[in-house]
C-alpha cells in the first residue's frame, strides 16, 4: 500500500482521494487551508483527520498527487518542502493558455522547481467524472502517463488500476509531457466546445 499526499482537492483530487481510500492506500490532503467550508464537505467522506500542512502531507509521503490550478504549478512546487526521493503524480492541464509563465506544461515547471527526478503526468487527460466512475457499459476507460522516470510511471499505473481504471499506457518520457497535456485538449475539445459532453473517454483498442 502506497503512501500518498493529495495536494488540491477539487474535483480531482478530492475523487482520487477518495478512491485510494476505498483501495487501501493512505491518503493525506495537503491544503493551504485545511479546514475550508470545501474541504469540510469532502471530510464528511473521508474524515477531517486527513486534512494537513501541505509541507506535513508531503514529508509523511512517498507519492505526490498535484492536482491544482495550472496557473499555480510553479507556487505548489515550492511549497512542498523537500521532495528528494519521492514521487510526483502531475494532474495539471494548460487550459486556454492559463498556466506556469515560461512552460508549455506544468510537469516541465514542477521538475523545475522541486528536487525530485521522478516526476510523471497522468490523470489529466480524462474528466473527474470519469475518474468518479471509470465503467461504460462492460467496459472501463484506459488513463495514459508519461515520463522518463519507471519507478514514476508504475506507481501511476497500480493507481490508475485502484481508481478503477481497465489500464494505463506509458506514452513515452519527458518529452512527452507535452503530449499529453495536447491529448487532454483533445478531450476538452470534444466534451465541451463540440458538444459531446463529458460523458467520454478513451480506450485503447488492440489486435
Ligand atoms: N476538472 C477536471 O475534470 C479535470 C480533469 C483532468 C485534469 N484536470 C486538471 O486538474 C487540476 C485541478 O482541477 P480541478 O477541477 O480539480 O480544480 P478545482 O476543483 O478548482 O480544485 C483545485 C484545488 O487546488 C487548490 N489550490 C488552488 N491554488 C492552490 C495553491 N496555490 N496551493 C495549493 N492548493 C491550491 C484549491 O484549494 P484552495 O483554493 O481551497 O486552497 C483546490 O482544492 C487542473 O490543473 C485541471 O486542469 C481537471
Amino acid at each position: 500500500m502506497m503512501k500518498i499526499a493529495v495536494i488540491g482537492s477539487g474535483n480531482v483530487g478530492g475523487v482520487l482521494a477518495r478512491k485510494w481510500i476505498d483501495s487501501g492506500h493512505t491518503v493525506l490532503i495537503g491544503a493551504r487551508f485545511p479546514l475550508s467550508e470545501k474541504n469540510m464537505k469532502l471530510a464528511e467522506f473521508i474524515g477531517e483527520d486527513r486534512f494537513i500542512s501541505i509541507e506535513d502531507a508531503v514529508f509523511q509521503s512517498e507519492i505526490i498527487l498535484i492536482a491544482t490550478p495550472a496557473t499555480s504549478a510553479i507556487e505548489v512546487a515550492k511549497s512542498l518542502g523537500n521532495t528528494d526521493g519521492k514521487i510526483i503524480i502531475d494532474s495539471m492541464n494548460i487550459v486556454m493558455g492559463r498556466g506556469p509563465v515560461g512552460y508549455t506544461n506544468t510537469t516541465q515547471a514542477i521538475l523545475d522547481h522541486t528536487n525530485t527526478l521522478d516526476i510523471v503526468k497522468c490523470f489529466n487527460t480524462t474528466g473527474f467524472n470519469n475518474m468518479l466512475d471509470p465503467q461504460y457499459a462492460n467496459e472501463k476507460l484506459d488513463l495514459f502517463v508519461a515520463g522518463d522516470s519507471e519507478k514514476g510511471r508504475n506507481a501511476a499505473i497500480q493507481l490508475a488500476k485502484d481508481a478503477g481504471f481497465a489500464d494505463c499506457f506509458a506514452i513515452g518520457g519527458n518529452d512527452k509531457f507535452e503530449l499529453m497535456e495536447q491529448f487532454a485538449f483533445f478531450w476538452i475539445n470534444l466534451a465541451m466546445f463540440q458538444g459531446q459532453g463529458r460523458n467520454i473517454g478513451f480506450k485503447l483498442l488492440k489486435r
